[in-house]
């Protein structure tokens, strides 16, 4: 199958998100990649709820909410009726993440949880059972358009052989993804790429295109 991509609609012209999702949804892409901000746990303030909700009825494309705030726990219950496809906290914003993901489960919404790159991968032996997805951030979170952290690719391969041990999830890639990485990125286990300046930068259909090896 191939990858599925999730443009980050923060490096869209912000004022008008409803044609930015338009465009993501006639690209043929599979998610709309919210970053939620808080300017605590980043120093950045982004959009909430209520924006996402606007971006959500302007297509049906679903939605992969990516919530970098300090109190994950709060924040990921507003965006429950909104029904998006993935809540993805950051495993640096809670101390109870086991509960957090089955709450988020149990509305019939995959768990997402994201490693900022200094913290280890190995962290999430004992959580795989209770997540659908791991956000592997290959840049600091806060900004788009940020370069690549080259160290990301050894922490795929131990993300990858942490898969394999059991409780298989998806592993989503963000930060610093274009063409020029997208290939081996999927070699290297990305089930799921996010995309920003490149993808908002020309034509996105032919971006996505390129970001899918199409
Ligand atoms: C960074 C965000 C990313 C970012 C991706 O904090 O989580 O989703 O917007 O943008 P690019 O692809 O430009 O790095
Ligand atoms: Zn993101």
């Amino acid at each position: 199958m191939p990858v599925k991509i999730s443009p980050s609609i923060l490096a869209a012209p912000l004022a008008h998100l409803g044609k930015a999702a338009k465009d993501i949804e006639a690209a043929g892409c599979e998610y709309i990649h919210i970053d939620v901000m808080d300017g605590h746990f980043v120093p950045a303030l982004t959009f909430g709820d209520q924006i996402t909700a606007a971006i959500s009825a302007e297509s049906k494309v679903p939605l992969d909410v990516h919530l970098m705030v300090a109190k994950p726990e709060a924040e990921a219950r507003k965006y429950f009726d909104l029904k998006p496809a993935i809540i993805t906290f950051h495993y640096e914003a809670t101390t109870a993440p086991i509960r957090l993901a089955e709450e988020i489960r149990a509305r019939g919404i995959k768990a997402g949880i994201s490693l900022n790159p200094r913290t280890p991968v190995s962290v999430l032996e004992d959580l795989t059972r209770y997540i659908d997805v791991v956000l592997l951030m290959s840049v600091e979170p806060g900004f788009y358009g940020q370069k690549f952290i080259e160290a990301s690719w050894e922490r795929l391969t131990v993300l990858k052989s942490l898969k394999a041990k059991g409780h298989p999830f998806e592993i989503e890639v963000d930060g610093g993804v274009s063409d020029v990485n997208a290939s081996q990125l999927v070699e290297a286990g990305a089930d799921i790429l996010v995309s920003g300046s490149y993808v908002f930068k020309g034509d996105m259909k032919e971006k996505v295109k390129k970001l899918k090896g199409l």
